[in-house]
């Protein structure tokens, strides 16, 4: 009779410990919930009895809106559901969800998130012709900064991480989101924009240098242009050196991974099946 209590008990345990945390995933830019289809499909194919949440907020051209709006829209979304799951749960970001994914984890720093996966987001911002014309094809990339960096520019979530390279006074004079975020003006938020970040267990940066859109490509490990158009590593720049975030804190812990994969263009990472498998399901525990 003991024994067979304590073996049920035992058995439940089991059950318990290794049940799946719930996945919230959240799309890119100019699509909706059903660019994730594939990752949620291979999630519940992999690891059966998985929660996946697959936000359907703000897709098609309401993906442009304000950053910190649409944070604010999913992030209550998420907060809710960890109040369900009290053991935490795993977030996935694509492209421009990756960055919204991020924002949330600092706008709500109470978040129970464990592992965070980024999966090509731009980081550290963006400036390149391939990604502006998919959303102003008529925009040229030298004076894209003039809209921008406008009020009016400043509604759109790509003026948000607009990170012109030649203009970095404006940038830090007009943007409302990526130097703050990003801790590169202090705010009186930025310590709970830290505190989102060091709480992780993981963060998991996936990108690649045949990436074609996000420019440059490093911007989703946090590299970005420095003088001269050449681009510094992560691990060289301030974000980094001077831990304005919480990236220095997770690498020193080993709770930072950062992962190049070459051959991959931007509109594959969510349908390639070996990058499920080989870099998302392993973190997804
Ligand atoms: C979150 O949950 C609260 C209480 O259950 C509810 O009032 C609120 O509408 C929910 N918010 C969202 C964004 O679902
Ligand atoms: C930060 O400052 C703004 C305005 O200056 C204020 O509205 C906000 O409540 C402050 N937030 C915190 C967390 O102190
Ligand atoms: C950028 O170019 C200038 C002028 O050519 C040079 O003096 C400077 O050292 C360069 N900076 C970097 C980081 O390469
Ligand atoms: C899929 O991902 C693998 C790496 O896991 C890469 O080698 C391959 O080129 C990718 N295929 C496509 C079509 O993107």
């Amino acid at each position: 009779m003991k024994f067979t209590l304590l073996s049920y008990i035992v058995i439940n345990l089991l059950i318990v410990t290794q049940s799946y945390k719930p996945v919230f995933l959240i799309h890119g830019i100019m699509t909706g919930s059903v660019c994730m289809d594939l990752i949620k499909a291979r999630i519940e194919e992999k690891h059966p009895g998985t929660m996946v949440f697959n936000t359907d907020r703000f897709g098609g051209w309401s993906s442009l809106e304000n950053m910190w709006y649409q944070a604010q829209q999913i992030g209550s979304d998420l907060i809710n559901i960890t109040q369900l799951y009290p053991e935490g749960i795993h977030l996935l970001g694509y492209s421009q969800g990756a960055l919204l994914s991020r924002t949330i984890l600092q706008a709500f720093p109470e978040h129970n998130v464990k592992n965070f996966i980024s999966l090509s987001g731009p980081q550290a911002g963006q400036y390149g012709t391939d990604f502006l014309h998919l959303i102003f094809p008529d925009l040229a990339l030298k004076s894209a900064f003039e809209l921008f960096y406008s009020r009016v520019g400043q509604h759109t979530s790509v003026g948000n991480y607009w990170n012109d390279p030649y203009h970095q006074t404006l940038y830090k004079e007009y943007s409302q989101y990526l130097p703050y975020v990003n801790n590169e003006i202090k705010s009186n938020r930025s310590e709970e924009f830290k505190k989102g970040i060091t709480k992780l267990n993981k963060m998991i940066l996936i990108g690649g240098p045949d990436d074609n859109v996000i420019t440059p490509w490093e911007s989703s490990q946090f590299g970005y242009y420095g003088e001269n158009n050449t681009v510094v590593n992560l691990i060289d720049r301030d974000i980094y050196k001077n831990d304005l975030i919480g990236l220095k804190t997770l690498d020193d812990a080993g709770r930072l991974k950062i992962i190049t994969v070459p051959g991959v263009d931007h509109f594959m990472w969510h349908l390639n099946i070996s990058i499920v498998d080989n870099f998302i399901l392993p973190y997804l525990d």
